[in-house]
């Protein structure tokens, strides 16, 4: 008797453990591409890194590499960075200003919505537009909330706001802290390569159990009151967001410290401006935005947003996954924005200390699940102390695994339901 992918994939993950070979299988890899990362939205860049006309900036979707352009109409677009004549890299900068890509092999050229405009030689097709159903690929369907840019390969699905479900609030949340109702990322990328799993790092996001011994010696070395947020005694809680999404939610905490700018680790004397900018825009609200600070969401399967830090996940092989991270910036608020990028870099900064614990973390655990025994790794954590919060959203403790059982049920229903059929349907890029 043969077992079907879904029968496998139920046998591989139950409520309150997962199998290591969801983690070391490139064949698993391979089929995630198809029917998640080729289909669900992904994150791919924000509007702030195209901000005019004609910018262009080189992004990642999966494995793939896309062009995520501004046309001289100031529409976005997502463009597949390969030649249609014969695969070549049409864009080789990381960024630019440009209302056309030329190819470096035979000279092809592109308009930056994707059509092709010309080819040299036209003679040996015929002449000159002869060659108009060519053009660079494009990523089915793009769409903007809050200005982070997701895109589908699927060319039908959920929408983005159904994809984004209660984690559209989280993003609500960081635009609020903008005296401008704006972030923008500009900050430039640095990229982390681990030898690890992408699950392992999108788990990991908003696993509240590790921060006190990973993170131990920059949290004493900055006598950092982080630690405490994430400990037994601490009323933070851990939420399912429903989706695949998740987050840490430390408001109880910094609610009950009660001080302005208190989730910053710092005090609005420090930062005048910025306080005044917001209790401008904000009126009698700011006291509260001011109090209850960033969120700390995990947005399936690759944005996390770390309060003042962007990450997005980009899976590479089974065993291979490239983490890219900068600093947020707030439009509108030089002085919060200086203090946020030196504090970044002294997390996930080339010699950063918070992002190089969690990489060591993520390739001893990839090092780890590949070892045949015990075959299994158990995220039970809290299940019998979970709770429904006003929303109809599971909550569990600060430290307790209740977002790593909301991605896997989500990643559960992803590899089993409607299947796409490998390499035919929607899923491909094409
Ligand atoms: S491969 Fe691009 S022009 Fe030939
Ligand atoms: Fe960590």
């Amino acid at each position: 008797m043969t077992t079907t992918i879904a029968e496998r994939y139920d046998a591989l993950i139950e409520p309150e453990r997962v199998h290591g070979s969801l983690y070391t299988s490139p064949e698993i890899f391979a089929d995630e591409l198809e029917q998640i990362w080729y289909r669900t939205w992904v994150y791919v860049g924000h509007v702030s890194e195209i901000a005019q006309p004609n910018d262009y900036v080189r992004k990642t979707i999966g494995p793939q590499d896309v062009v995520m352009t501004r046309g001289a109409d100031g529409e976005v677009h997502l463009l597949l960075n390969r030649c249609a004549h014969r695969g070549n890299l049409v864009c080789e900068a990381d960024a630019g200003n440009s209302s056309s890509f030329r190819c470096p092999y035979h000279g092809w050229t592109y308009r930056n919505t994707g059509d092709l405009v010309g080819y040299p030689f036209p003679q040996g097709y015929g002449g000159r537009g002869k060659l108009d159903e060519l053009g660079l690929g494009r990523v089915p369907r793009v769409a903007v909330y809050q200005g982070f840019v997701f895109g589908s390969f699927a060319p039908d699905g959920p929408s983005l706001a159904e994809h984004l479900g209660e984690a559209a609030g989280e993003l609500d949340r960081l635009v609020r802290l903008s005296p401008q109702g704006e972030v923008e990322i500009t900050a430039g990328f640095l990229k982390h390569r681990a030898r690890a799993n992408w699950k392992l790092l999108a788990e990991n996001e908003t696993d509240g159990y590790h921060p006190q011994f990973v993170h131990q010696s920059i949290f004493s070395v900055a006598e950092s009151g982080i630690g405490a947020l994430y400990g037994e005694k601490s009323t933070a809680v851990t939420r399912d967001l429903g989706g695949g999404h998740s987050e840490n939610d430390l408001r109880p905490e910094f609610r009950r410290l009660a001080a302005p700018m208190g989730w910053f680790g710092t005090t609005e004397k420090k930062v005048p401006h910025y306080v005044a900018a917001m209790r401008e825009r904000h009126g009698d609200a700011a006291e509260e935005i001011l109090v209850e600070g960033a969120p700390h969401v995990m947005i399936f399967p690759n944005l996390f947003i770390a309060e003042i830090q962007l990450f997005t996940i980009q899976p590479l092989a089974a065993d291979l996954t490239v983490q890219h991270v900068t600093a947020i910036g707030l439009k509108g608020a030089p002085e919060m924005n200086t203090r946020m990028l030196q504090q970044s870099i002294g997390s996930v900064g080339p010699a950063g200390l918070l992002l190089a614990d969690d990489t060591e973390m993520y390739e001893r655990n990839q090092a780890g699940v590949a070892e045949l025994r015990p075959e299994w790794l158990d995220i039970r954590r809290g299940v019998g102390r979970e709770s429904v919060d006003e929303r109809g959203l599971t909550i569990g403790g600060a430290t307790d695994e209740t977002a790593m059982r909301g991605f896997w049920r989500h990643y559960k229903r992803l590899m089993t339901t409607d299947r796409v059929a490998a390499g035919t349907a929607a899923g491909t890029p094409r």
